[in-house]
């Protein structure tokens, strides 16, 4: 079975929304979801999963990236980790897990190197339990698959909403996954924000790409989703097309396991 599935695509491309509605639908088949939030830069996944406030990341429970850089610099990740796991830095409502890894607080304050390097340690010594499913927010871009942060997850998906630069970086995305050892079935394309038209001309840019085979199904433009979001109200238990679809989505998914 899946375990460690992490989700990339273009900036804005719907990340956050298809991770928050897949821990629904995977929360709703009877696993547990566990998300691990490892976006730098944006701070409102907490709301969309519906926790009354952003957690305590990992890096300030151990410093801030002063502390990590220490561990890091000391090549004992392994032991923060572990630690972290008995200080229960992951925090839980309704059945549903977030660990947010951390975010760049400080002007100045260095790169995101050490923040990348825990990554990369948790998701490779990070054990799910039995009917666990992990689910990796990452940042916009490919530059965590560049880092190779992904090289302990079982299954990219790889978000493509309605524009050239998303096909472009499905492309990108999908070759440093493979070369990150990830198989080719286990490597997902989702389309989203469509609708039927802007699907069909979504599909053709796959096809064109080389893509479709991993086509995996598409979501709906819900502006539902979008007034919530403007909002900053959570959408985990929305019911509405959007998470129909993802629901289809991850019936597809785990099928094919
Ligand atoms: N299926 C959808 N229907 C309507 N709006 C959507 C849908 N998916 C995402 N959106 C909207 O698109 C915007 C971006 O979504 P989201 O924050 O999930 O993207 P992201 O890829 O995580 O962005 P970032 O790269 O900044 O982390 C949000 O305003 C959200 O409401
Ligand atoms: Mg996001």
């Amino acid at each position: 079975m899946i375990k460690k599935i992490s989700i990339c695509g273009k900036g804005g491309s719907g990340k956050s929304v298809i991770i928050t509605l897949l821990a629904n639908a995977i929360r709703k088949k009877g696993y547990n979801a566990l998300v691990v939030d490892t976006d730098e830069s944006n701070t409102g996944l907490y709301k969309m999963l519906d926790f009354e406030e952003a957690p305590e990341t990992l890096s300030e429970s151990f410093g801030g990236r002063k502390g990590i850089t220490k561990y890091w610099n000391e090549n004992r990740l392994g032991d923060l980790l572990s630690d972290t796991m008995q200080r229960k830095s992951i925090f839980t409502k309704n059945g549903i897990g977030l660990l947010s890894i951390g975010k760049i607080v400080d002007a100045g304050g260095g790169c995101a190197c050490p923040l990348n390097a825990v990554v990369r340690e948790f998701l490779k010594i990070y054990e799910s339990g039995e009917t666990e499913i992990l689910l990796v927010d990452t940042e916009a871009g490919v530059e965590h698959l560049g880092r190779g942060n992904e090289k302990y997850v079982d299954a990219i998906i790889i978000v493509v909403d309605p524009s050239y630069e998303s096909l472009e970086l499905a492309k990108r995305a999908m070759k440093l996954s493979m070369n990150l050892g990830i198989p080719d079935e286990r490597i997902y394309i989702i389309t989203n924000k469509v609708d039927d038209d802007t699907n069909k001309i979504l599909m053709n840019g796959l096809k064109e790409r080389g893509l479709e085979s991993n086509f995996a199904g598409s979501v709906k433009l819900d502006a539902k989703i979008r007034e919530a979001n403007i909002l900053g109200k959570p959408i985990i238990e929305y019911e509405g097309c959007a998470a129909q679809d993802i629901e289809k989505i991850l019936n597809n998914i785990m099928a094919k396991k």
